[in-house]
């Protein structure tokens, strides 16, 4: 089934040819491992799941058959028009729904599972939208996350820093020097298991990789 609701930009030029190219500039490192690293995380999903910023929908093929409800989120109309072309093909069942994580048309504490896959770097606010993730997740709901982050080493950081204007402008405000992890556990959610990962195949800048799981946090369930 799918649901349009205010889609908020992919009509110019620029959004159409980054949706065209998302899946041949990705192909190489899904090829290598991003796949199935994919395949991992998703193999946790569970109950309602909602995913952030679905993209094209690579993550499509990886959900379990038995996940109660699939949503796939997507703002962007150029990126959207591609996900539901491929969720057409999949034979699945799940919404689409043009939503930005920031302001999910869902309620509180109604859903199990949020999957955000190279979302968290790219959001504008990403203090509103681990809040939004809060408010939405039951107390004993998770996130699962892929995201490339700020690198440890200094010198590459100082790359990601220096290439970050440049790097978002092409790669549609992806932010390359994201403290992602440390932003989660910043919140009401606490990471409880992480793997620290590279994204082979493609740029330096990008590669510092994590995957892992966030819950609310005890301090943030005690007060609700
Ligand atoms: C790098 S792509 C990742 C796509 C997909 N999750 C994947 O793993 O291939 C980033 C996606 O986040 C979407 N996005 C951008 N801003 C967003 C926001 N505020 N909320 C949710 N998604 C957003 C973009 O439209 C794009 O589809």
């Amino acid at each position: 089934m799918v649901v349009a609701m205010s889609e908020r930009n992919g009509t110019g030029g620029w959004s159409r040819i980054s949706a065209a190219i998302y899946d041949p500039v990705l192909w190489a490192g899904e090829r290598i491992a991003m796949r199935e690293r994919r395949r991992e995380l998703l193999r946790q999903a569970r109950g309602r799941t909602v995913e952030l910023g679905s993209g094209t929908g690579l993550n499509l093929p990886h959900y379990p058959a038995d996940v109660d409800e699939l949503i796939l989120t997507e703002p962007d109309a150029a990126m959207a028009a591609r996900l539901r072309r491929r969720l057409r093909r999949s034979g699945r069942d799940a919404r689409v729904i043009a939503a930005p994580a920031e302001r999910l048309p869902l309620e509180d504490g109604s859903v199990d599972t949020i999957v955000s896959t190279l979302v968290l770097c790219t959001v504008e606010a990403p203090g509103a939208a681990l809040r939004e993730i809060a408010r939405v997740l039951r107390p004993d709901g998770q996130l699962l996350f892929i995201e490339h982050v700020r690198a440890d080493s200094a010198r590459l950081a100082a790359w990601q820093d220096r290439l970050a204007g440049t790097w978002s402008r092409f790669a549609s405000g992806c932010r390359c020097n994201r403290p992602t992890v440390e932003l989660i556990d910043a919140g009401a959610l606490a990471v409880d298991q992480l793997q620290e990962a590279s994204w082979r195949g493609m740029p330096a800048i990008v590669r510092p990789l994590v995957a892992g799981r966030a819950r609310i946090s005890a301090a943030e369930r005690d007060g609700r």
